[in-house]
């Protein structure tokens, strides 16, 4: 069998980090001695508490912070071996989305979203097509000629997304993407990153200390705690059976924020569903 161009992507991990840590100056040690693959296609959640690292983990993946030790690789690419312009070039494939959404005021929606393949080199024509397509994506299109000040959060940060999707990433970063906004919105942006993920093919490592966010959206989570990565697997198992005392928090946090599992033991219980299978119904939904 030939191998061409279009199989060049590696099946297999698309974000390898190994051994990484990030020392501040002060000697806050942010993360530590982080060994994570990220399967090419797959969701993947990271939780933990406030100052976990969970921000400071992320940006290492891209390097918007430089670790003090060990290698990120992403796509096949060891980023801590690039240098600058290469880094920039590389750094195109990873789109990035924030919590508070950053975006530039004074620009258009449009503007916004085509400011990344402006800066990568595009065209003013050919950034304006690929802008319109991700809106198009986003289900923005009818809002290109606005300013972000005119625009709902739940809107705001869909533009967050289309211009991290503009230069057409394999990955896409996400700093607590919904903390900002109300449940309804919140639903309303995973799903769409959902769609990211299935119908794009991108892979997706997103931030956030809600449970709930994870269980919507991801295949596989890892749990911080002080700058290590102390759990991590399968949504359902870890949801099933976690193991440290951190991840079991989050997850009584999950189950306490679904009053309705509440009545779901109970519920089995009556309509005499056998025990066995009623334990694993129970585990299945984090009951
Ligand atoms: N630029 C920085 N300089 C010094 N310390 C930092 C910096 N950024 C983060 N930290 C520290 O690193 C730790 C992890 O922070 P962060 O990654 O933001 O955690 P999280 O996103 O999980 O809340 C915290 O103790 C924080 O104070
Ligand atoms: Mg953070």
């Amino acid at each position: 069998m030939t191998t061409g161009p279009e199989e060049s992507a590696v099946p297999g991990p698309v974000i390898q980090l190994r051994g990484v840590s990030k020392e501040f100056a002060g000697g806050t040690v942010a993360v530590d001695r982080v060994d994570l693959d990220v399967e090419a296609g797959s969701v993947l959640g990271i939780v933990g508490h406030s100052g976990a690292g969970k921000s400071t983990l992320l940006r290492l993946i891209n390097l918007l912070e430089a670790p003090t030790a060990g290698t990120v690789t992403v796509d096949g690419r060891e980023l801590t071996a690039l240098g600058a312009r290469p880094l920039r070039a590389a750094r195109r494939d990873i789109g990035m989305v924030f919590q508070q959404f950053n975006l530039f005021r004074s620009r258009t929606v449009l503007g916004n979203v085509g400011y990344p393949l402006r800066q990568a080199g595009a065209s003013r024509a050919q950034a304006r097509e690929r802008a319109e397509e991700a809106l198009h994506f986003v289900g923005l299109a009818d809002q290109a000629r606005r300013y972000p000040e005119q625009l709902s959060g739940g809107q705001r940060q869909r533009v967050g997304i289309a211009r991290a999707l503009a230069t057409r990433p394999r990955v896409l970063l996400c700093d607590e993407a919904t903390s900002a906004l109300d449940p309804q919105t919140t639903h309303e942006v995973l799903a769409l990153l959902r769609r990211v993920n299935d119908e794009l093919g991108v892979t997706i490592v997103l931030i956030t200390h809600e449970m709930e966010v994870v269980r919507a959206v991801c295949d596989r989570m890892a749990v911080l705690d002080a700058g290590r990565i102390v759990e991590d697997g399968p949504v359902r198992e870890v949801f099933a059976a976690p193991q440290h005392p951190t991840t079991r928090a989050f997850v009584r946090s999950a189950v306490q924020a679904s009053p309705l599992l509440d009545l779901l033991p109970e519920a089995l219980r009556r309509h005499g569903v056998d025990e066995a299978v009623a334990a694993s119904v129970l585990a299945e939904v984090g009951a």
